[in-house]
């Protein structure tokens, strides 16, 4: 097997991954509660439906047909994923489940064409670098969202978490508030120092 041959069987790889992506994506939206999740999720789906060309033009500028090898690690992700939604679909949480299962699609994709480019460079196939790397930036860039999004939704969970211990405290005595109002008096303050 010769190097090229190697790149192109990444380049299979990546087509099927990026092709199963196109297909879960729109599923993975209509579970979003968030808008802005829901939004951000959706313009990657267009984003990655022009990954998809790269790949194919990736092939044609190695003289190869665009030929998908079924990638396993992707239809895992995806089928975790898939559970993840399922089993979350009225808890709390949902959102939060969504950006931890697109973060690990994200950097499995990373990952992928990182692998790709370093062996392309190594062949001297610019374009094939060039063209690949501007799909790397956009996945960079959608994991960076999505961990944005996360810890504003970690910080939504610890502020109401704590709205309820407040007003659970309201409920109770007097005699449970002064009990309790020691131990609470410190939350707050661990929440601020986190989200700092
Ligand atoms: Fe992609």
């Amino acid at each position: 097997m010769s190097l090229k041959e190697v790149l192109v069987d990444e380049l299979k790889d990546l087509y099927s991954a990026e092709n199963q992506l196109v297909k879960a994506l729109p599923k993975i939206v209509k579970a979003c509660e968030d808008e802005e999740l829901a939004e951000s999720i959706s313009s990657h789906l267009e984003e990655t439906k022009g990954h998809v060309e790269r790949l194919k033009q990736a092939f044609e500028l190695l003289g190869k047909k665009a030929v998908a090898k079924h990638c396993n690690g992707m239809e895992g992700l995806l089928k975790e994923g898939k559970e993840a939604i399922e089993e979350d679909e009225d808890a709390p949480f949902g959102d939060l489940m969504i950006t931890g299962a697109a973060s690990r699609v994200e950097h499995y994709e990373i990952a992928g064409y990182s692998a790709v480019i370093a062996i392309a460079e190594g062949l001297g196939e610019d374009e094939v670098v060039q063209l690949l790397t501007e799909t790397l930036e956009e996945e960079q860039a959608a994991s960076e969202k999505l961990s944005a999004k996360a810890k504003e939704l970690i910080a939504q969970a610890v502020a109401e978490s704590e709205d309820d211990a407040v007003s659970e405290e309201d409920e109770e005595g007097e005699a449970a508030i002064s009990k309790t109002s020691t131990a609470s008096a410190k939350k707050p303050v661990r929440g601020r120092t986190k989200a700092a």
